[in-house]
């Protein structure tokens, strides 16, 4: 089967559909979402949107915070335009229907949180559901537009390029690599469908799930980044993982995150014994950066021997509580720790990938035709540690650019014939008895990122995550080719693939820098290493 549309949209998260919204005044948009249209990254967001709204604040405090934050490589001329570009952002999001909270003091006012490494209040937030509110909105209103078509349950496979049909022998003339649209896995049915489209963006989140712990949901395999580096897309500071602090520490929880705000509204950090410990690693304390607090929390738990430590929030009114996070507060009674009475047990879990698909100031990454927007993307905002709640705000900014851009080229693209794509050939590969395989490396690739890949490294330790991973790429290519494929075993290219690329930026880098750790280079090189580290095949 073969679908043509003027745009290819993968992802349905906050990126991808506020692209997809404006793309349908120019032309055709297919999105397509490997799960239900809700269940990404974006919908699990508590926190909020980081943006200058308070007479006190300023665009340069808020790119300074973001600076410090990035320590040292987030691009100036990036971090600018993001910021500045922000609160217009924003007042389209209520203009389009969304809930921001409001002060109760002035009804008018916007209601601004306050998160690590900010100087400022300035998130911008829906109590402790902004993704949630967010995305319930950019849902509705592609769901009422006739140029989109939303494809759950569709997994993209791999773009379709200009080198692919070039080896086909379909395309006869080498120029600048193109992308043409995407194979597609219809989950349900088992077809493979042939999606042709003028311009292809990936906006399908993080790759959280290369950890065996993360406040990520299931569908964070790193798909984006490992279908764009596939087709020849430059990948960047992928060293850069994010651990998110604080996550429920439970055996149900699944790492449910403890959003930082809690800290912003006075939450504190206490060891088993109830003392306070993070005075003693930076005079921030509890609101230092992501990075310093994750760290921090690594370096009490191994020399203590304690499997977590603890955030209390509970001197605070339980009325202020229970109205400002009533997410978690529910969420955490369900595990039966009341946070209005009791301090919640936290650890530190992947959350974040900074690095990504490298673009320019529009979205557009190095193949023609290929935008990447969201946390797909490495834009040059984050640096080597992104500050608290950027990531909503940059993907709103983004995907604007992105859709302007695109648009404008899209007049010229419209006369510009398709070549002739074949469809997918499985060859004769057949139905796998042996899904035991998949899971078995799914499972052993989880857990020696997070024990040798983690918040501290060590040479020997990222040496034996690469030999590790080469074996399991290997057993992964032998099976792909044999057997048909699923939206597991597609997951599993991915997050292997990932976990490579995490591998070999984190060897590449010879020092230690926001998320990237390593004991074997304790300092930080501004000599040879003020720079990204970027990776393509
Ligand atoms: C949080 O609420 O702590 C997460 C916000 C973010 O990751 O930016």
């Amino acid at each position: 089967m073969e679908i043509i549309t003027d745009y290819l949209v993968i992802g349905s998260g906050i990126a991808g559909l506020s692209f997809a919204l404006q793309a349908a005044r120019t032309g055709t948009v297919a999105v397509v979402t490997k799960k239900e249209k809700a269940e990404g990254s974006t919908n699990y967001a508590q926190g909020g949107i980081a943006s200058v709204f308070d007479q006190e604040d300023s665009f340069d405090l808020h790119i300074n915070d973001t600076l410090k934050s990035g320590d040292g490589l987030c691009h100036e001329d990036i971090v600018r335009l993001v910021v500045e570009e922000g609160p217009e952002r924003i007042e389209e999001l209520i203009a389009m229907g969304v809930c921001f909270s409001h002060q109760e003091k002035d009804g008018e006012a916007l209601d601004l949180g306050r998160e690590g490494g900010h100087s400022k209040r300035r998130i911008v937030h829906t109590k402790d559901l902004t993704g949630r509110e967010v995305e319930r909105i950019l849902l509705d209103r592609a769901e009422e537009d006739k140029n989109i078509r939303i494809y759950e349950n569709h997994m993209a496979i791999d773009l379709i390029t200009k080198s692919k049909l070039i080896r086909r022998g379909i395309i006869a003339t080498e120029t600048s690599e193109t992308c043409w649209g995407a194979y597609v896995l219809d989950v349900e049915q088992g077809d493979i469908i042939t999606f042709l489209s003028k311009v292809t963006v990936l906006s399908s989140g993080g790759a959280g799930k290369v950890y065996l712990y993360t406040s990520n949901p299931d569908i964070a395999t790193g798909d984006g980044v490992a279908i764009g580096y596939r087709a020849g897309a430059k990948v960047a500071n992928m060293e850069f993982v994010q651990f998110h602090p604080t996550c429920l520490y439970h055996p149900l929880a699944k790492s449910f995150l403890i959003s930082e705000a809690v800290r912003g509204e006075g939450g504190v950090l206490l060891d088993k014994k109830g003392n306070r410990f993070m005075e003693k690693y930076h005079p921030l304390k509890d609101l230092a950066f992501r990075d310093i607090v994750a760290r921090s929390i690594d370096m009490e738990l191994k020399k203590s021997g304690d499997e977590c430590v603890y955030l209390d929030i509970s001197h605070k009114d339980s009325g202020f509580i229970t109205d400002r996070f009533p997410h978690i507060h529910e969420t955490c009674l369900k595990f039966q720790v009341d946070i209005t009475k009791e301090p919640i047990p936290v650890v530190p879990a992947a959350h974040y990938m900074c690095g990504g698909l490298l673009t320019d100031e529009t979205g557009k990454t190095n193949l023609r035709n290929l935008y990447a927007i969201g946390e797909v993307a490495c834009t040059g905002l984050h640096g080597a540690n992104r500050l608290a709640s950027n990531s909503l705000l940059e993907a709103l900014v983004f995907a604007r650019r992105a859709a302007l851009k695109s648009a404008a080229e899209m007049e010229d693209k419209k006369n510009e014939p398709f070549p002739k794509a074949p469809q997918w050939d499985p060859g004769s590969a057949t139905d796998s008895e042996e899904m035991v395989v998949v899971s078995h490396n799914w499972d052993e690739i989880r857990s020696f990122m997070w024990n040798y890949v983690g918040i501290v490294r060590t040479n020997k330790r990222l040496a034996r995550a690469k030999t590790r991973v080469e074996n399991i790429q290997s057993e992964i290519k032998e099976y792909y080719w044999d057997f048909l494929v699923t939206q597991d075993l597609l997951e599993l290219r991915n997050i292997a693939l990932v976990a490579e690329l995490i591998i070999s930026c984190a060897s590449l880098r010879k020092e230690s820098r926001g998320l990237n750790f390593n004991l074997d280079y304790p300092s930080q090189d501004n000599v040879h290493w003020l720079q990204d580290t970027v990776l393509w095949i």
